[in-house]
């Protein structure tokens, strides 16, 4: 098993599986690294659907704009963000499990006075602000499997490329509170690693204000 360091440094989005077929473990293990995943106010806005079956991996591929490597993968793990999660009814249950698991005692500022966070946790979420957090937060489950298939040995590829992601929720049945975000092919690649792909330079991602 590989560090995390190591891992975020061999991860590559990988187009090209083998047939070797994926163990349900590996799986397991990278949907236990989603659940563990941080989120906003502990909401978990997340869901995910395991996909084998070649005739949903062909449609998911047709969705995906053609990619074929969507097909060719063993496993599909189709991510979704659960705008449901923002519910007042699922903002009560995370309260009272904060209290509960003595995290209120661990909170500070404006959220460590109980009478800012009743008025927070009675509040309707706003549907922008629920809809961003619910994408933003399933992304960081999702690079939680990504670095655990890597450190298995496996490879993926995030594929966000897709026209009309209702029609994930038509193929599945799904209410449209699920938003489909990531399809997440996952399989033993077929060639050796790739070489790292382009990143931008520190200086350019680093802002040097004159005030620190
Ligand atoms: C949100 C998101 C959506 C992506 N969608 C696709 C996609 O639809 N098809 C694809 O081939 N790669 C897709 N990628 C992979 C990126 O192209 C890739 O991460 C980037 O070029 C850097 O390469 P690397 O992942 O190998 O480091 C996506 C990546 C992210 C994070």
């Amino acid at each position: 098993m590989l560090t995390v360091q190591e891992a975020i440094k061999q991860r590559r989005s990988i187009r090209g599986f083998s047939s070797k077929e994926v163990p349900d473990e590996f799986v397991a293990q990278m949907l236990e690294a989603a659940r563990l995943a941080p989120s906003g106010s502990n909401r978990q806005p997340w869901n995910f659907i395991v996909v084998r079956d070649p005739s949903t991996k062909k449609e998911l591929r047709r969705i995906c704009l053609g990619q074929h490597f969507i097909e060719q993968a063993p496993v599909l793990i189709v991510c979704f963000a659960n705008l449901e999660r923002y519910s007042l009814e699922e903002k009560r249950k995370r309260r009272v499990e904060f209290q509960e698991a003595g995290v209120n005692e661990t909170l500070s500022g404006r959220f460590a006075d109980p009478a800012y966070r009743e008025q927070l946790d009675t509040m309707p979420v706003p549907a922008e602000t629920a809809r961003v957090g619910a994408i933003a937060n399933t992304y960081i489950a999702i690079e939680h499997m990504v670095l655990t298939a890597t450190a298995l040995g496996l490879g993926t590829c995030w594929v966000g490329g897709f026209d009309d992601a209702s029609e994930i929720n038509r193929l599945f049945g799904l209410k449209p509170s699920l938003l489909p975000i990531i399809v997440l092919p996952v399989g033993y690649p077929e060639a050796k690693t790739p070489a790292p792909r382009p990143r931008l330079k520190k200086e350019e991602i680093v802002i040097q204000p004159e005030r620190k």
